[in-house]
């Protein structure tokens, strides 16, 4: 694997608190592990190739922990339903068409594309239950050069004809199938069990995943705790659980290798739950905004020490861009904070954080510049006509930067073209 010095502004987040700043540094490639940022390169690098790119921000890589392929073509659509609603109306009715693999080639080509040209490096992706379509997306993510995780979801109840399977035992079947079917075909692409959210499985097969999640070492992922009557409906059809959370603990479906998407409305119980299971959390608040589904307490939840990042949640949220999701992050805690007064707004370093440290350590050592990282690194041209402070430019990026800034994008040492 080639090594290789980029000269530019340097910035990155060790700590949620902490924000790194190092102007015209050099940041180190060897052997595909960020080998350390430098205000003078050392000598012992000197013959590594040097790409100067002065006057632009060298970033690590942003993780999305959250998004839906197959709802690609829906973003922007029908943001006003109310989450039950939207999912019946729309993204059901969408997501049914992926049984025919003519009809999903065209959107997970045009997805995969698009998710290569943003600042995301690293995303952990729904697909639908449809096991073909999901395989063929598996190898668009594969050959763009992206890590990922990719889930063929699970759904036998509560949800419309031809997107249900036809009973837990078919659905664990198929799942099995599939994660045979991904043996050894794929280097950065991972499978991951992806019950849709509780009301739309049995308890059996959510027995059943936690079963195969840990016979098969498999991680998790799924919904929780996004809107009040999904909440209520969940107390209904699960009334021997204490709550949300339990339905999936009791299944065996939390754990360092689970990611819950939104966690808005979590009691105290589950948030300990949590964070006893080293459960992460995508935090998605584009799409809790777009379908008014609420503002999760993100910085006490951070307070409280647990793993989180940010997910786009496409088609919920409205952009893949994790630029603006990390914005939205940032606008909403301000408003709940002013609004409601129980938690504090988020920094602009805190948001950077959750993009990068805190989305990438789903990956491992990723998503920071600290010595044996992983080298996922984003150069990004903001421009700076004023001659501004390099800390002003990073309040710009932070609010102002998006994909369209991007320069060049590396992912584990490699640059993609
Ligand atoms: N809950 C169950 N399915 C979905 C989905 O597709 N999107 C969102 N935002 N929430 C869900
Ligand atoms: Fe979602």
């Amino acid at each position: 694997m080639a090594d290789f010095v980029i000269r530019g502004d340097i910035a990155y987040t060790p700590a949620p608190d902490r924000l790194e700043l190092c102007p015209d540094g050099y940041l180190v490639c060897e052997n595909g592990l960020c080998a350390g940022v430098f205000r003078e390169l050392p000598e012992r690098y000197a013959g590594f190739p040097l790409y100067d790119r002065r006057g632009m921000f060298v970033i690590p890589g942003y993780t999305d922990l959250h998004l839906h392929a197959p709802q690609f073509p829906n973003m922007g659509i029908g943001m006003d339903r109310g989450l039950l609603q939207w999912l019946e109306t729309l993204t059901y009715p969408a997501e049914s068409l992926f049984s025919d693999i003519e009809k999903s080639e065209p959107v997970y080509q045009a997805f995969t594309a698009a998710l290569r040209s943003t600042f995301t490096t690293r995303a952990v992706v729904f697909a639908t239950t449809h096991v073909p379509a999901t395989l063929r997306l598996m190898e668009l993510l594969e050959e763009s050069g992206l890590h990922t995780y990719v889930g063929k979801l699970s759904m036998d109840a509560n949800c419309s004809e031809p997107l249900r399977e036809t009973s837990a035992e078919a659905a664990l079947e198929a799942v099995e199938t599939w994660l045979d079917a991904c043996e050894g075909r794929f280097r950065h692409t991972h499978p991951i069990l992806t019950p849709r959210f509780a009301p739309a499985c049995t308890a059996p097969l959510l027995e059943g995943l936690g079963e195969i999640a840990a016979r098969r070492n498999v991680p998790v992922q799924s919904h929780l705790s996004e809107t009040h009557d999904e909440i209520a409906w969940v107390r209904e059809l699960f009334p021997e659980a204490s709550g949300y959370a339990d339905v999936y603990r009791r299944a065996g479906l939390l754990g360092p290798q689970c990611v819950m998407a939104h966690c808005i409305y979590l009691e105290e119980d589950e948030v300990s739950l949590l964070r006893e299971t080293g459960t992460v959390i995508a935090h998605c608040p584009t799409s809790n905004t777009n379908i008014r589904s609420g503002i999760a307490p993100i910085s006490r939840f951070l307070d409280a020490g647990l793993r989180i990042g940010l997910g786009s949640d496409i088609s919920g949220g409205h952009t893949l861009d994790l630029a603006e999701v990390m914005r939205e992050a940032i606008r909403v805690s301000g408003l709940r904070w002013r609004l409601c007064g129980d938690v504090r707004p988020l920094t602009p370093t805190e948001a950077f954080w959750l993009a990068t440290k805190g989305g990438g350590n789903y990956f491992g050592k990723v998503g920071s510049f600290e010595p044996g990282y992983e080298f996922d690194a984003l150069v990004v041209d903001i421009g700076n006509a004023d001659g501004r402070s390099l800390r002003d430019r990073f309040d710009r990026l932070i609010y102002l930067g998006s994909a369209d800034d991007l320069y060049e994008k590396y992912v584990g040492g490699v640059k993609l073209s």
